[in-house]
């Protein structure tokens, strides 16, 4: 949410931050802006509303010559999107530069402290208030502006990850970070700064995580400095980031989510290597395995997460529950903590997300955390904030997810949530090691089928056409197939903004049965599993009432075809599989009627990818 830029060096920094923007697109695209101080020392501040390439544009005859800069693309929160709305604010007197990604919650006492001060403001974002409450502070006490910085934050309540520049001083980034990312860059005598590492991996891979309320000194032929918020002076970790600059590339690819939905045979390979060895019959997550004990003795499981991640914890509450017989909730990180929650120390919290940075998951965790219980994190981002607040947990290892709507982080999710609930059904002997190794040979397996899966894509594009028009959409499953469904939903609505629902199909009849007519379509998700004999009861109901069905099925499925209107066939695998094999369709059926309707699929209106405000 908001994505940040910076770079400070001997080297041209307005090409960095725009091509670092564009990397950064995926995190808010309602405006963009930039902050480049000049060789006379001038601080030129330019900014647009929309995407970066409109920025781009507007900056094509203006004065970008710099080697210090910040930049910003936006997610909106306080005021709409805008020119004067945008990012970088600046002082009031022109001397400091601001970037921001977060919330200032206590904005607008702070806001009317300046006022009678006599500081004006021009934009309604509490990030204006920040930069002008630093310059305040800065000229009152006639200190640094690390020091300025410093004394700032200690008055803000909420989140921030913020850079800040000074005219006076363009030898100087002062960054820092409480519950949203930033990350410093090292290079050769040059620094980088961003929300997250994919603006500089072709410049640097060794990077430095900022922590928890940690300010970045970032100084022209200086070493890199990092301060507490008390002042202290903080050691500095540099870790060597496994990223390559192919992974952030359409690679041939119209979209980057036609690209993530093509690569999950691959990312689920990448996912499984290493875990699942000695032709299935080893199957082991070691953050599991190392906390052996408190996996076994496990009184109740609770899984917290947010939008798709909450979907793949519903099947993994399936799938723990059918494994490891251990009980298991399922709650919306953002309901779990105002919910008062109960959790004692031998509860464990899984907390499920592809960003690592969902401030409702983070939160969450925090609380799970002070109650005592054991907080294990699924995660992609590796170095991202989750994994550094659990106590344990598995990366997925899809590599990074740039098209706002989650694909191949739904399915790594999954498989790591199928492989924990193995490893525990193990330990635990709720699984036989003849159970595991017959389940662990289909996982291998796994990667090749939704290579055959993803071979109905022509026939989807066809089928995608019938349907662009919907105004509404009903996604109906059962046991596994049931989150499926909702994730499907999901799907389709994001980026094509057409209305779906999803539902567990046994309860349509208990009222969304009244929406079925021939507008209304419904998409029914029916492998052959212990409910297949239910749904085809609830599939003849929708076309008694005259809808019209699009069902996934397994290969052969003659019953369902006589009486669906369309079917996606897909390979037969066991039930507690079938979610990662149906779910592909849906994904691929959502993209082409998005694309039919000429919608931005990778960054669709409203959203982004990462959602660290609540
Ligand atoms: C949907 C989607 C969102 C995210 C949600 C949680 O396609 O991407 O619903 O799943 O915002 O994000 P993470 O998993 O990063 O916590």
């Amino acid at each position: 949410m908001c994505g940040i830029v910076g770079y400070l060096g001997d080297g041209n920094a307005y090409n960095v931050l725009i091509g670092g923007l564009h990397r950064l697109e995926y995190r808010g695209y309602d405006s963009a802006g930039i902050a480049l101080v000049d060789k006379k020392g001038k601080l030129n501040v330019y900014k647009t509303m929309g995407k970066v390439s409109v920025l781009e544009n507007f900056c094509k005859d203006k004065n970008v010559d710099s080697h210090i800069g910040i930049a910003h693309t936006r997610w909106a929160t306080h005021g709409e999107p805008s020119d004067c709305n945008a990012h970088p604010h600046y002082s009031e007197d022109g001397n400091l530069a601001l970037v921001h990604n977060g919330t200032i919650e206590n904005y607008k006492v702070l806001k009317d402290a300046l006022v009678e001060h006599g500081c004006t403001f021009h934009s309604e974002t509490d990030t204006e208030v920040l930069v002008q409450l630093i310059e305040y502070v800065r000229l009152q006490n006639d200190c640094s502006l690390l020091d300025a910085v410093r004394e700032a934050l200690k008055q803000v309540i909420g989140a921030y990850a913020i850079a800040v520049i000074e005219k006076n001083n363009p030898d100087c980034i002062i960054a820092a970070r409480k519950s949203s990312p930033l990350v410093v860059g090292v290079g050769d005598d040059e620094f980088y700064l961003a929300s997250d590492a994919s603006p500089f991996v072709e410049f640097t891979d060794n990077v430095v995580y900022l922590k928890e309320e940690e300010i970045a000194l970032i100084r022209r032929h200086e070493p890199l400095k990092l301060y507490s918020l008390d002042n202290k002076e903080n050691e500095i970790d540099v870790k060597k980031l496994e990223m390559s600059i192919s992974q952030l590339e359409k690679g041939g690819y119209p979209h980057f989510m036609l690209k993530e939905i093509f690569e999950q045979p691959a990312t689920l390979l990448d996912c499984i290597r290493g875990r699942v060895v000695d032709h299935g019959r080893i199957v082991t997550l070691n953050g599991v395995s190392d906390n052996r004990d408190t996996f076994i003795n496990a009184r109740r499981i609770v899984i917290v997460a947010c939008g798709t991640s909450w979907h793949s914890a519903l099947i993994g509450k399936y799938l723990i529950q059918d494994m490891c017989h251990i009980p298991v909730e399922v709650e919306y990180a953002s309901e779990f903590r105002y919910s008062h929650p109960v959790l004692t120390p031998d509860d464990i919290v899984i907390a499920i997300s592809q960003s690592g940075e969902t401030a409702d998951t983070l939160a969450a965790i925090k609380i799970a955390r002070k109650m005592g219980a054991f907080v294990y994190g699924i995660s992609n981002v590796v170095g991202s904030s989750i994994p550094r607040e659990t106590h344990s947990g598995t990366y997925i290892h899809v590599g990074p997810e740039i098209g706002v709507a989650s694909t191949k982080a739904f399915t790594g999710q999954v498989m790591v949530l199928t492989l924990l609930a193995m490893t525990i059904g193990e330990l635990k002997k709720t699984l036989s090691p003849e159970d595991v190794a017959k389940l662990g040979n289909w996982i291998l397996k796994l990667p090749s089928l939704v290579e055959k899966v993803l071979s109905l894509a022509p026939e989807i594009e066809r089928l995608s056409l019938i349907y662009t028009y919907a105004r509404n959409f009903l996604y109906l499953g059962r046991g596994y197939s049931y989150p499926v469904a909702l994730e499907g939903a999901l799907k389709l609505k994001e980026i094509s903004y057409i209305h779906a629902e999803g539902y567990p199909a046994a309860e349509m009849k208990h009222g969304p049965i009244a929406l079925i007519d021939a507008e209304m379509p419904s998409v029914i998700i029916a492998p052959k599993d212990h409910l297949y004999e239910k749904i085809v009861s609830n599939v003849q109901q929708v076309k008694a009432r005259g809808g019209s069905i699009i069902a996934v099925v397994t290969e052969g499925d003659e019953t369902i075809r006589n009486i669906a209107d369309h079917v996606l066939e897909v390979p037969d695998v066991p039930e507690c599989l079938t979610p990662i094999i149906t779910s592909v369709p849906l994904q691929l059926l959502s993209y082409y009627i998005a694309i039919n309707k000429g919608k931005d699929v990778d960054m669709p209106r409203n959203l982004a990818k990462s959602v660290t405000v609540e």
